[in-house]
This record gives structure tokens, C-alpha cells and sequence, in this order.
């Protein structure tokens, strides 16, 4: 599974990059907005620090101007992907873009339906909203489930299951077991991700141990120790 990470911010960008654990970046507007920087700058900036795809979104709504903002987007970087509305003509730009070699990632997508849709396309990616679907009372995982299941079937769909909106690591485990391609997932859920008490626990008990034996690795017979006094 690809982790990708939901952000703009390009110094949790590096500081997680250096993990090796990034596979992407996603993007939208409203992350853009929260970085406060300039949207070409940023991205291009992201895209020189990221080994995978960097998701960018067109600002526009009507196809004439969502080609035009996602035909400059492309050109920022090769690992631009451009992001686009799961609307009519959100998917006519997808199949444009797609065509001329550009990966595309259709957002904002809620169902099952709108997803085969995206694939019929020829999206690189789909993304389901898992969150903001939990927020109204809808089971986002289902959707997710379903979408799996539904692109299955269809072995020659190249279209991969981002699953986007995530709001905890439970979302990103339950993604994996069903199989999804990507999550996209805020820098502070992916930290929630290497924390557990008893990891802590255990380390404190395990140093203490160790120093107890009075021993180093690194100089086992003391030299540098004694050299040092
Ligand atoms: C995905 O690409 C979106 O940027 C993102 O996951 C939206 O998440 P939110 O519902 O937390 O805003």
C-alpha cells in the first residue's frame, strides 16, 4: 500500500519524506490556503522533494479553463498529477489530460458509481472522502469496500483506490485490509501511526536494562572510553 500525505507544508513534507515512508503528496485548495504560500511555487517546490506523484488541483469548473489550468500544472514537474472535480466536465478534462500522458486524480468522489465513472475516464487515481462521508452519518469505508470490490473485476482498470479524507490510523488499516491502493493521510495521523504505550514502555524498560550491563556496542572493549579519561 502507498502512503501518500494530505498536506502543503512543505517542511512536514521534508520531515516525513526523510522517514522513506512517502510514496506522494496530495493537495487541494483549501491546504493551499493554509500554507499561505503561492500555489505554482509550492508545488514545484514539493515536487523537487517527493519521489512520487504530487496531486494539484484546477481552480476552474468549466472544461476550457480546467484544461488550460491543469496543461500548466503538468508542466511544473513530471510527477504532477493534476486533481480534478468528479463533475462532467471535471471528467472530460480527465480524459483530455490522461490522453496527452498527464496522471490525473479525480477528487471528491462519494460513491461507488461516481467512481466507475472516474475509471471509465482513465483517472490515475480515484479519491473517495472516507471522513467527511463518517462526518454525515455515512459509512465511508463501505464506499471504499465497494470500490475495491467494483475495479476488481475489472483487471485491465489501471485506476488506483486512493482513499482520502482520512481522520485516524484505523482508517488506514481497515483501507489496507480491503486492498486499496493509496491512502493519503495528514502528517498527524501518520505519526499517530508509530505511537503505542507499551513501544514506549518497553524501550524505557529495555535502556535501563541495558545500562545496568554497563556494556557498548559500538566499543565493546571500553578503548574509546578509556582513551577519552
Ligand atoms: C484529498 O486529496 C483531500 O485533500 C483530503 O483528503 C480532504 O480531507 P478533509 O476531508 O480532511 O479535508
Amino acid at each position: 500500500m502507498k502512503f501518500f500525505i494530505d498536506t502543503a507544508d512543505l517542511a512536514e513534507i521534508k520531515d516525513l519524506v526523510a522517514t522513506g515512508l512517502v510514496d506522494g503528496v496530495t493537495t487541494n485548495p483549501s491546504l493551499i490556503a493554509k500554507s499561505g504560500r503561492n500555489f505554482l511555487e509550492v508545488v514545484r517546490e514539493i515536487c523537487a522533494v517527493v519521489p512520487g506523484p504530487v496531486s494539484a488541483e484546477v481552480a476552474a469548473v468549466d472544461l476550457a479553463t480546467m484544461l488550460a489550468e491543469g496543461r500548466k500544472l503538468a508542466k511544473i514537474a513530471p510527477n504532477v498529477t493534476v486533481k480534478v472535480p468528479l463533475t462532467p466536465d471535471g471528467l472530460k478534462a480527465c480524459r483530455a489530460l490522461a490522453g496527452e500522458g498527464t496522471m490525473v486524480n479525480v477528487t471528491l468522489c462519494f460513491s461507488a458509481a461516481q467512481a466507475l465513472l472516474a475509471a471509465k475516464a482513465g483517472a490515475s487515481f480515484i479519491s473517495p472522502f472516507v471522513g467527511r462521508l463518517d462526518d454525515i452519518g455515512a459509512p465511508g469505508m463501505e464506499l471504499i469496500r465497494e470500490i475495491v470490490t467494483i475495479y476488481r473485476q475489472y483487471p485491465s482498470l489501471k485506476t488506483e483506490v486512493l482513499v482520502a479524507s482520512v481522520r485516524s490510523p484505523l482508517h488506514v488499516i481497515e483501507a489496507a485490509k480491503m486492498g486499496a491502493h493509496v491512502a493519503t493521510i495528514p502528517p498527524a495521523v501518520l505519526r499517530q501511526m508509530f505511537a503505542h504505550p507499551l513501544t514506549d514502555k518497553g524501550l524505557t524498560a529495555f535502556l535501563a536494562d541495558w545500562a545496568k550491563t554497563g556494556q557498548s556496542i559500538l566499543d565493546p572493549d571500553g578503548a574509546e572510553r578509556k582513551a577519552a579519561e
